[in-house]
């Protein structure tokens, strides 16, 4: 009785053994089917670890901001934080603080007051480059943006072009903020892997 049982296990491991690696089998031949080149190309790649700096330029004011002001709730204004508040961006992205400094891209998205407390953003952001090896490139970007603190990390979720299964962190870290206008300008460190 024992042993039959036993037999009988043994063969339904190895029946559900030999069903998995068919499903494997089949789902990798579908696979290289579609692109072997690329699937062997990632297979021989090394990954890397790159750091971008440049400055963002959140341009709320003037005729022609670069960050508008898209939604916001009822109470939006009664809170401390502007809780509510969705702005849609297209922030220019440089190589140095200056606004006429060289453009090496664009923070495309949406950034989104979040915490009813302290001031907290939702960033939901694309970084497009536009200069040199990574033009084309992109990251994005999703987190927590404490604005009001010194340095805020927030996390690096993917990438496209040269920066495909990238992971990462961006540091930000205001380098001027006018009261009167709102305008900011912000610097980033970005540190990411990728292939
Ligand atoms: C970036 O790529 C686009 C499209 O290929 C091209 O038109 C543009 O001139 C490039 N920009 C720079 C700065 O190389």
């Amino acid at each position: 009785m024992a042993e039959s049982f036993t037999f009988c296990s043994l063969l339904a491991f190895l029946l559900l053994l030999s069903v998995h690696l068919a499903d494997v089998k089949s789902r990798i031949s579908i696979s290289r089917s579609s692109s072997p080149e690329e699937l062997l190309g990632f297979l021989n790649m090394q990954e890397k670890l790159s750091h971008l700096h440049f400055y963002f330029h959140d341009l709320v004011s003037g005729p022609n901001p670069t960050a508008v002001r898209v939604a916001e709730a009822a109470m939006t204004n009664r809170s401390p934080t502007g809780f509510g508040l969705v702005a849609m961006v297209d922030d220019l992205l440089t190589e140095g603080p200056e606004p006429t400094s060289k453009l090496v891209g664009r923070a495309q998205g949406i950034y989104a007051s979040a915490d009813m407390d302290q001031l907290g953003l939702l960033m939901v952001l694309n970084f497009a480059f536009m200069e040199g090896k990574y033009n084309g490139s992109s990251l994005s970007m999703l987190g927590r943006n404490a604005a009001l603190s010194g340095v805020r990390e927030m996390p690096i979720v993917g990438g496209s072009g040269l920066f495909r299964f990238a992971r990462g962190y961006a540091k930000a870290k205001t380098h001027t903020f006018d009261v009167r206008s709102g305008d900011a300008v912000v610097e980033y460190d970005v540190y990411v892997f990728h292939y």
